[in-house]
């Protein structure tokens, strides 16, 4: 099967993006493995004609508003992202009116149609230095309200509105869960993803992007590490780095939309030009300044 993918990737001229969270197999055939904001990058610059998005939706969706000219593939219709389906462009829309002050930053993690009508995304990695790039006071954060509280945390000045969107996957950790894993393996470090809860974060002696947590594992001089996102970062670790140990927070922190993803859907994506992504055209425009501006300041 990895075979046929590599020859196919060369026939179709595609190139094979893959988050952090989808499983080793899948990791194992992409040219470029990253975070969120590292796949938008790529997305915008790669030669390829054709873009295999293994992530979920809204990840596929950002590569194909920032490469319009390109054919883009989520190669599992079914990956979507459960926060991301937290907010809605009507919702949002009734949230402006109530909050006309208020500067609109979206996590990437939302649909096109939200991104077209807010101000400026930003995503786990610059999170922070986004909204302490806005000359405004009030900030309608979209949605996660972990990752808002966080950035609220280090940006006192502003004044955040929390939307109540959240990762299932993240917050289902409680602080109790924490001490008690921590507890397990006393000695260890914890490295968390802003989405955990704050009560967790409060805990962590690291907090970053998925990317950001495996270069934090990499530098840092803690051989034993807890981490607070999803397993696919272990998987990732445990492979680069036999010699350090480390735990996922929680046995069940598994994105089950991530692991949606196949190297038969992969497979089939390329030779039968399955899963292809379209946005529609003002939609696309208009997110694409959301996402432009963040790009500008990341
Ligand atoms: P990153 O921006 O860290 O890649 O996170 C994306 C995501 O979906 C986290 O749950
Ligand atoms: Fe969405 Fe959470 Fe899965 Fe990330 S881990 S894709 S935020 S459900």
């Amino acid at each position: 099967m990895k075979k046929e993918i590599l020859r196919l990737k060369r026939e179709k001229n595609a190139v094979i993006l893959a988050h952090h969270y989808q499983s080793l197999a899948v990791k194992e055939v992409a040219d470029f493995v990253g975070d969120s904001l590292e796949l938008s990058k790529i997305a915008s610059k790669v030669d390829e004609s054709r873009i295999l998005l293994c992530g979920v939706h809204f990840m596929a969706e950002t590569a194909k508003i920032l490469a319009p000219q390109k054919r883009v593939f989520l190669p599992n219709k079914e990956a979507g992202c459960p926060m991301a389906d937290m907010v809605t462009a009507e919702r949002l829309a009734e949230m402006k009116i109530q909050y006309p002050e208020a500067v609109v930053v979206t996590y990437v993690n939302s649909s096109a149609e939200v991104k077209a009508i807010s101000d400026i995304c930003c995503t786990s990695s610059n999170a922070v230095k986004i909204v302490n790039s806005i000359d405004a006071k009030q900030i309608l954060f979209v949605p996660d309200q972990n990752l808002g509280q966080y950035v609220q945390s280090l940006c006192p000045d502003k004044e955040i509105v929390l939307w109540r969107g959240f990762c299932p996957t993240h917050h289902r950790v409680t602080a109790q869960e924490v001490d008690a894993r921590m507890a397990e393996f006393s000695g260890a470090v914890l490295f968390a993803h802003p989405e955990c809860r704050p009560e967790v974060l409060s805990r962590a002696d690291f907090i970053g992007s998925t990317a950001q947590i495996i270069t934090a594992c990499e530098e840092s001089g803690a051989m034993e590490i807890v981490i607070g996102t999803e397993q696919g970062v272990v998987d990732t670790l445990r492979l680069k780095h036999p010699e350090k140990t480390f735990h996922l927070l929680d046995e069940a922190m598994v994105c089950k939309n991530m692991k949606k993803t196949t190297l038969e859907d992969i497979y089939y994506t390329l030779s039968e030009d399955r899963g292809e992504i379209f946005v529609d055209e003002t939609v696309s425009k208009n997110a694409y300044g959301a996402i432009h501006r963040m790009m500008e300041r990341s």
